[in-house]
């Protein structure tokens, strides 16, 4: 049969629903060796899918596991994905916003890896808080407070992670049905019913082109709305990070100030625009609504929404302007790799990181900007990382 499957694949003739299940049924049980697997997931990345076979593979990986179950709860249950990028911190505010406005948001989300920080990683600058809920107390903080951020467990879509796994290891990650099915067989097995993805793009981003952006965009809406959910993407820009705050801890007060009603102009703009909920949204940030579900949000996960948060002690070193002028240019994918360097993200999977370091942004583009005014300010542990961090932040901007 597989070899069937692979000759179909190499020469670009679409695969049944069927031969497609049998395919992720056999990476599963080992009957498709590493081997034939990688192949396969290759041609794929180099001929591409249908959609009919994209919508198969997305139904195969989600069946490949178990299922979170709402039974006796009431909806409506949504979520947002992210692509990622730098100080992306929307999950943080839109769960709790959303429940603070009747929804119901069971978000699983994941950890940083290379420049993209990881939502799991932001919460546990929380001592205490915990991400790995199993699926009774998912449930009970889904009844209690309205939504939960925690991690994926292993019986989730177990297909998403072998798969993941070999399209690491053999460079067939950029594949855009690979992608849609691998995000959208992460969030079917959550049981919602609507999802808005945010689809980002520039030098900080996954996809580096707008017209790249809008082509996975698409795709994850049709194969959505293909498999039941109601999907809504937007595009976002990450050629420079989102607010001001980049690394976890940091991010985390940023996130708290937007749930307060403060925080960046732009992280609020997103956050609103992703709720889909206008001027319901902008109320619940500016009357505490939001932030009152965060704080219970963070209790019933194990945190205390009000103590401090890990690794507070960095020290902070400033990046200033060598002259005045206007920021033409914050590039997120430079910043992003500096905060990296101090220790806020890791290269593999399983790599510890440290909570308190990353960047403020004191300037962003369109600002103005005087000569020896900072530009960034660095927190870092002891300067591990802090020489090159400091050559990448003064790199990344252009004060024109
Ligand atoms: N994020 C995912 O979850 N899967 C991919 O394939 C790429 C990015």
């Amino acid at each position: 049969m597989i070899d069937r499957w692979l000759e179909e694949r190499r020469e670009g003739r679409e695969q049944s629903e069927e031969d497609i299940r049998g395919f992720v049924r056999g990476v599963l049980d080992g009957s498709v060796s590493r081997a034939q697997a990688a192949a396969w997931l290759a041609f794929v990345c180099v001929r591409g899918m249908t959609p009919a076979e994209t919508v198969a593979l997305t139904r195969a990986m989600t069946d490949s596991g178990e299922r979170l179950r709402w039974d006796g709860l009431t909806g409506p249950f949504v979520d947002k994905h992210s692509t990622g990028g730098v100080g992306d911190k929307v999950s943080l505010v839109l769960a709790p916003l959303w429940a603070a406005l009747g929804r119901r948001v069971p978000m699983l989300s994941g950890r940083g890896l290379g420049i993209t920080g990881g939502t799991l990683d932001k919460l546990e600058s929380i001592p205490g808080f915990r991400t790995s809920l199993g699926p009774a107390e998912l449930r009970r903080v889904l009844a209690e407070v309205g939504c939960f951020i925690s991690g994926q467990t292993r019986e989730l879509a177990p297909a998403d992670r072998e798969l993941y796994a070999l399209r690491d290891e053999t460079g067939t990650v950029p594949s855009v049905p690979l992608i849609t099915a691998s995000i959208l067989s992460k969030k079917l097995v959550e049981e919602i019913e609507e999802l808005v993805l945010d689809v980002k793009h520039g030098s900080g981003a996954f996809m580096k082109t707008e017209a790249a952006a809008r082509e996975l965009a698409d795709s994850l809406e049709r194969v959505g709305r293909a498999s039941g959910l109601r999907t809504r993407a937007l595009l976002s820009d990450m050629s420079q990070p989102l607010g001001r705050a980049v690394g976890n801890a940091l991010e985390v007060e940023e996130a708290v100030a937007c749930l307060e009603g403060g925080g960046p102009p732009d992280l609020r703009a997103l956050v609103v625009a992703l709720s889909g909920c206008g001027a319901e949204a902008e109320a619940a940030l500016d009357d505490g609504r939001a932030l009152e579900r965060w704080r219970r949000m963070v209790r019933a996960q194990g945190g205390d929404p009000e103590g401090p948060l890990r690794g507070a002690a960095c020290s902070v070193t400033e990046v200033s302007s060598p002259h005045a002028g206007v920021v033409h240019r914050c590039d997120a994918g430079r910043l992003g790799r500096a905060a990296f360097l101090l220790g806020a993200g890791r290269l593999r999977a399983g790599q510890g990181i440290h909570h308190g370091v990353g960047l403020v942004l004191a300037a962003k583009r369109g600002d103005r900007i005087e000569a020896g005014a900072p530009l960034a300010f660095l927190h870092h542990a002891g300067g591990r990382g802090l020489e090159e961090a400091r050559r990448l932040v003064a790199a990344a901007y252009e004060v024109v």
